[in-house]
């Protein structure tokens, strides 16, 4: 099995030596996703000040007080726990955010983070997933980076800003004032954060590229491993490294190692490559999802300075013009979905466990691949992608050619290029410029660059230009095609016998779980997969694309619009775009099972409607059938309908009169009876039932049980028409974090926040006295008398100071024992401008340098029982100056915990349930009216969290 063969470039020792075994490195990567504080809206402006290092301004700022801010954790999406509202954007799913709505688009997030003092010398790092969109990072005052697109992963080097040996502060100006995108995209941190620790000499960032090759591609005999190792040296002496690999088989097992040895130069770079081979190996694929890993250890001068895990497939791919797509040497038809990257109860932010939840259910279907559509994912899908098996096309948001987009792109194929799932890159979708010259010559350059560094892989562009040999088309390794399905399509492959095609978007048809009759009022499609559900002209049913895309196989197969239902892109009452195959919940809608029908290799038989039509005795019903057997005969209530042969990639389809009771279908193979399946008149609500998709789940801060609400008849079965209201309760180890239920026009919140009942006690009686400085003054004492002083105004929008003047100012608050109860007492001023020194019954309780922060001072501790006194040194520099725009006392009330509520739509909804960082039991109970309560017990033990960075 052992094949150790080095080779190329650099000074490389052509060895087969085991490395030795990592124990210590300087690597570390933590969690930063918990406890941060967020506030929303757009006081402070954007945190820069003068172009001078460290100096910001507001919640930029290290001394910032944000213990009012409510704490969050990441991933974070603000713009789902917004109120629906019919004036926004019918795209962005009518949340009250983008251009119009500027008072809900700006948020800021902040935390700490400590580094030990033995950490100077490493060079530290924060990376972000993802944050929607144009963020400004500050850590300890200091701007840090901007990144205005709202899909790119970043990383900031802030090696030199930090403090070693105590408490730094990173606080982040998020602005999704702008879209990106028709679709919903929400808005925040709404991806994991990172700090990440290396030795000054290391893999550099995204350093490591692992690919397989067989000879002429063809998978057989042993797998050439690539190797490119980008390493960084910080240090400003040359360093010599020794890179050691070692490659594990699925099972771990040690199957190849290998050596290189190279220089870098002071703070320079330098690339490593390396071949090895793997005899035999396991192939990657869909079906087999066995991942290898590449460790990748740096030593220098004795010692261990990094080590690096890389987990990656084996596995060929191939587009054939005439033959199509090509998976591990044979015919692989690609039974795809889009996908945009929101859910119900979350919106744009999912823990990874929703991540690995949706591949499955989309696996469940019998589907191969996702469409990251239209923009980067998130890595940790495509992680899940690898280890469940689903191909991944990866898309760019941007197409465009310019250094920055350039270097996103990069970023992107740097990011991804290890993982088994991706076999396609998508440089773009549907641009207005498409078929120009401009599109030829910018889909050329990414090309081009995608390329360069990545290949083993081709791209492709989703292009809804139709039978076009322009533009971007002319250009493209493989041609896109965004539905043209039929005459242009046959045409295009007939004049253009040279290049491959896949179908990049296919379908497009709105349907809505369990309706049957289309109700435009409530924004209601039919479930049916018919004509009547089409939005264009251009789009197709399930069964009419795929039975067209199924018998040509030059055309690669494709991906339907989309997996799952997304946010946005309809018109009201809905506020979700219903072309999923599976509601926004993740429950399937009929046309699931007419994929899973022609996808999968299960049996399968499904039959629709539900049978709960009273009122409608005697009518005809149109029923349809799905499945993949070869005859399906249908009785009503014991009596035959007929036995019919299921044409394949179709459905079948009786007329039935109406009659309540049970309508049952058989299917049969090789003409053997081989499963029954029914639907039944239920009867009226009887109970809840609660079903957790995972119980254990891990007490890691991140995990969750996605927990299926259903009302049931006496016999259990799933009402398919009922809308019960139902209320949660959580307690124990865990929280709910949405709720869901995939009614398309539901304009109930997905997010229930506690809340506190603030009171604000409004400071109107100030007075105030001219002095010559604010040093040390007695007229801040306690019992210092101002009764003979001036009146001052503190709403104005300017102060009553000159320049370069001074006062004291001074108030009284009363305050009772009762008040003094609450854990913390803001007091909260609208401006000091410039320089104020606040003081509470004569003691110092905080200043401010800021004229544009709104400073904010807990005083809880400084205040007691009866008349409190409150006194401000202020010191004006330039224009007018003082206290102004209002000075208000905030007593927070007892937190009211989250009253979580959803009305099951056609029988069922959705709890999210995360666990916390402990161990134990979470309860759930759902409340309904009239049915008696249930409870689910979901148990969180075993993997603690992962490490984190401390705060
Ligand atoms: C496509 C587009 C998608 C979505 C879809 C709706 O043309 O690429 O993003 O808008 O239409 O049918």
């Amino acid at each position: 099995m052992h094949v150790a063969v080095c080779s190329v470039a650099l000074g490389v020792i052509l060895t087969g030596i085991c490395p030795a075994r990592a124990q210590e490195t300087t690597r570390e990567k933590l969690l930063m996703d918990f406890g941060w504080k967020f506030h929303l809206g757009n006081e402070w402006g954007t945190g820069e000040g003068p172009i001078n290092l460290g100096v910001s301004t507001g919640p930029a700022r290290s001394g910032f007080e944000d213990s009012s801010w409510a704490t969050v954790n990441l991933p974070h999406d603000w713009a789902v726990a917004l109120p629906f509202d019919r004036n926004a954007s019918a795209s962005h799913g009518f949340k009250p955010i983008g251009p119009k709505f500027p008072e809900n688009s700006v948020g800021w997030y902040r935390r700490t983070f400590t580094l030990p003092a033995e950490d100077a010398g490493k060079r530290i790092w924060i990376e972000f997933g993802g944050v929607y969109r144009d963020s400004l990072v500050y850590v300890n005052n200091c701007l840090v980076g901007r990144q205005p697109r709202g899909y790119s992963s970043f990383r900031y080097d802030v090696t030199d800003v930090v403090r070693y040996g105590g408490r730094n502060t990173v606080a982040v100006r998020v602005d999704a004032s702008q879209f990106e995108g028709w679709f919903y995209e929400g808005a925040g941190i709404y991806r994991h954060v990172w700090l990440v620790k290396t030795a000054p000499l290391a893999v550099a960032p995204d350093g490591t590229f692992v690919y397989s090759r067989f000879k002429n591609n063809v998978p057989q005999g042993p797998a050439e491993i690539n190797i490119e190792t980008r390493l960084a040296n910080f240090k400003t002496n040359s360093a010599d490294a020794e890179v050691d690999y070692e490659i594990l088989d699925p099972d771990g097992k040690n199957v190849a190692t290998s050596r290189a040895n190279a220089t870098v130069a002071p703070s320079g770079t330098r690339e490593v490559k390396q071949k090895t081979y793997v005899a035999s190996p396991v192939l990657w694929s869909p079906e087999t999802p066995r991942l290898y890993k590449l460790v990748t250890t740096i030593q220098s001068g004795g010692k261990i300075m990094d080590r690096v895990e890389t987990e990656f497939g084996v596995r060929t791919l191939a587009f054939d013009p005439n033959k199509g797509f090509f998976l591990n040497g044979k015919p692989y038809l690609i039974k795809g979905t889009a996908n945009h990257q929101d859910h119900a109860g979350v919106g744009s932010a999912l823990p990874d466990a929703l991540q690995y939840f949706r591949v499955r259910t989309l696996k469940e279907m019998g589907s191969n691949a996702i469409r990251t559509a239209h923009n980067e994912p998130t890595e940790e899908l495509l992680e899940a992608c690898d280890r469940l098996g689903m191909l991944v096309l990866d898309e760019s948001r941007v197409f465009a050619s310019d250094a920055q987009d350039l270097a996103l792109l990069e970023n992107q194929v740097r990011r991804d290029r290890n993982h088994a799932s991706v076999f396609l890159w998508s440089l773009g979708n549907e641009e207005p410029l498409e078929s120009s010259p401009i599109a030829a010559r910018v889909g050329r350059t990414m090309q081009t660059l995608v390329h360069h560094l990545d290949p083993s892989r081709l791209a492709t562009f989703a292009a809804n230009n139709g039978n076009e040999f322009l533009g971007v088309n002319s250009v493209i390794d493989v041609r896109g095609w965004n539905y043209d399905t039929g005459k242009d399509m046959d045409e295009y492959h007939a004049a253009h016998p040279e290049q491959p095609n896949i179908g990049t978007e296919t379908a497009s048809i709105l349907t809505t779980r369990g309706i049957y009759v289309i109700d435009q009022a409530r924004g209601y499609q039919s479930a049916y997969d018919d004509s009547g559900n089409l939005p264009r002209e251009d789009t197709n049913t399930a069964e009419s694309w795929w039975t067209y895309y199924a018998a040509r196989p030059w055309a690669s197969g494709g991906f339907s619009w989309t997996g799952f239902d997304y946010r946005g892109e309809n018109g009201w009452p809905d506020i979700n775009a219903n072309y999923g195959i599976i509601d926004m919940a993740g429950f399937p809608k009929d046309d699931f099972f007419y994929y899973q029908s022609w996808w999968s290799d299960k049996p399968v038989l499904h039959l629709l409607p539900h049978w709960n039509w009273s009122g409608k005795e005697g009518q005809n019903i149109d029923v349809r059938c799905f499945s993949n057997l070869d005859e399906v005969e249908l009785f009503l209530n014991g009596v035959s309908l007929g036995r019919k042969v299921m044409p394949r990639n179709s459905h079948l389809q009786w007329m039935v009169p109406y009659a309540s009771g049970t309508l049952m279908a058989r299917g049969y193979k090789n003409g053997k009876s081989m499963t029954e399946e029914k639907v039944e008149t239920t009867g009226p609500p009887a109970a809840i039932k609660l079903t957790p998709d995972r119980t254990p789940i891990n007490p890691d801060g991140e995990d969750l049980s996605i927990i299926t609400v259903a009302i049931t008849d006496a016999q259990a079965r799933v009402l398919p028409v009922a809308d019960n209201l139902v209320s949660f309760e959580i307690s124990g180890a865990g929280k709910i974090i949405g709720v869901g239920n995939g009614d398309p026009s539901s304009h109930e919140p997905d997010v229930y926040l506690p809340y506190t009942n603030d009171r604000q006690i409004a400071m109107n009686d100030w007075r105030m006295r001219l002095v010559l400085d604010t040093k040390d003054r007695p007229e801040v004492a306690e019992t210092f008398s101002d009764a003979d002083w001036e009146r001052d105004d503190v709403n104005t929008e300017t102060g009553p100071l000159r320049e370069n003047t001074s006062a004291v100012f001074r108030t009284n608050v009363n305050l009772t024992a009762e008040d003094l109860t609450a854990g913390s007492i803001m007091l909260r001023f609208g401006m000091i401008d410039d320089d104020g020194w606040v003081y509470v019954n004569g003691q110092p309780v905080g200043e401010s340098h800021d004229w544009r922060a709104s400073p904010t001072f807990d005083v809880r501790k400084f205040l007691h029982a009866g008349d409190n006194s409150i006194a401000v040194a202020v010191h004006n520099g330039d224009g007018p100056g003082g206290i102004n725009k209002g000075v208000s006392l905030i007593l927070p009330s007892k937190t009211v915990a989250a009253n979580w509520k959803r009305n099951v739509f056609n029988g069922l909804a959705q709890v999210i349930v995360q666990s916390g960082t402990e161990p134990g039991e979470i309860r759930l109970t759902a409340h309904a009216d009239r049915l008696a309560a249930k409870t689910v017990v979901i148990e969180a033990k075993g993997h603690s969290p992962r490490p984190q960075a401390a705060p």
